[in-house]
């Protein structure tokens, strides 16, 4: 039971995070009989979407969904109050296991050399690089031996949802919700702002006590 009430925030994250992987699975065919070969299933898409595009929407959705969210619990807990490192770190984890399985989808589609054909894939490339050093480091241990660093490794996520909005805006798919989400964000952490939030929540704090 007190395993349950410390890491909630894990389980809940963790079960979001994976269960539209069940709907991945229900799209491909894996055949073990003469070796593992995999294939799509055909049709498996909605609407007019083949079953590769709507494996490239639900992997790219799924990532970027995350990394806007990851970024936006900074904003939430200055507005609240509230800080929960943990949280963090299996939504952190969750935004690049996505993005890996929606890399790993074009490379099996495409062949890897694909990606350097355009600008967008490109943006994508570079941002898919720049999590795997925050995946491998976003964990206490690193955190105590990087010190001062750690922040500023961290820091490169900011470039990684510039270039994920770049990926997606020039591929004309949704991207302006999470631009705007992420903006409201950034103007929350500019210290002035910040400060403004911290100072309102002591003032109310002092009201009701
Ligand atoms: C090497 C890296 C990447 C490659 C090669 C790549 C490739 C692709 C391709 C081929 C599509 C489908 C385009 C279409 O349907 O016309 C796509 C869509 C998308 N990608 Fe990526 N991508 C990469 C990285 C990323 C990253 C890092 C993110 C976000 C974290 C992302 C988010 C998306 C989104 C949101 C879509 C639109 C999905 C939809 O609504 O249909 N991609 N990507």
């Amino acid at each position: 039971m007190n395993f349950l009430k410390r890491n909630y925030g894990w389980i809940i994250v963790t079960i979001l995070a994976t269960l539209p992987m069940l709907v991945i699975f229900n799209m491909i065919k894996f055949d073990f009989s003469n070796g593992l070969s995999i294939s799509l299933i055909e049709g498996a898409g909605s609407g007019d979407k083949s079953t590769l595009e709507m494996l490239y929407h639900v992997s790219g959705e799924f990532a970027i969904r995350w990394m806007t969210v990851v970024l936006t619990l900074t904003p939430v807990f200055i507005i609240f109050g509230v800080t929960n490192l943990f949280v963090r770190q299996a939504m952190g984890i969750a935004t690049a296991v996505w993005s890996f399985l929606h890399f790993i989808i074009f490379i099996w589609a495409e062949g890897f050399l694909e990606t350097f054909t355009q600008v967008n894939y490109i943006a994508g490339f570079i941002a898919v690089l720049i999590l795997i050093p925050l995946f491998f480091t976003s964990n206490r241990k690193s955190m105590k031996l990087l010190k001062t660093n750690w922040k500023k490794l961290q820091s490169f996520a900011y470039v990684a949802i510039f270039l994920s909005l770049l990926h997606v805006a020039i591929l004309d798919k949704t991207w302006l919700i999470y631009a705007i989400i992420t903006g409201v964000g950034f103007i929350i952490r500019i210290p002035v702002v910040k400060n403004k939030f911290i100072n309102f929540r002591k003032n109310r704090r002092m009201v009701n006590s």
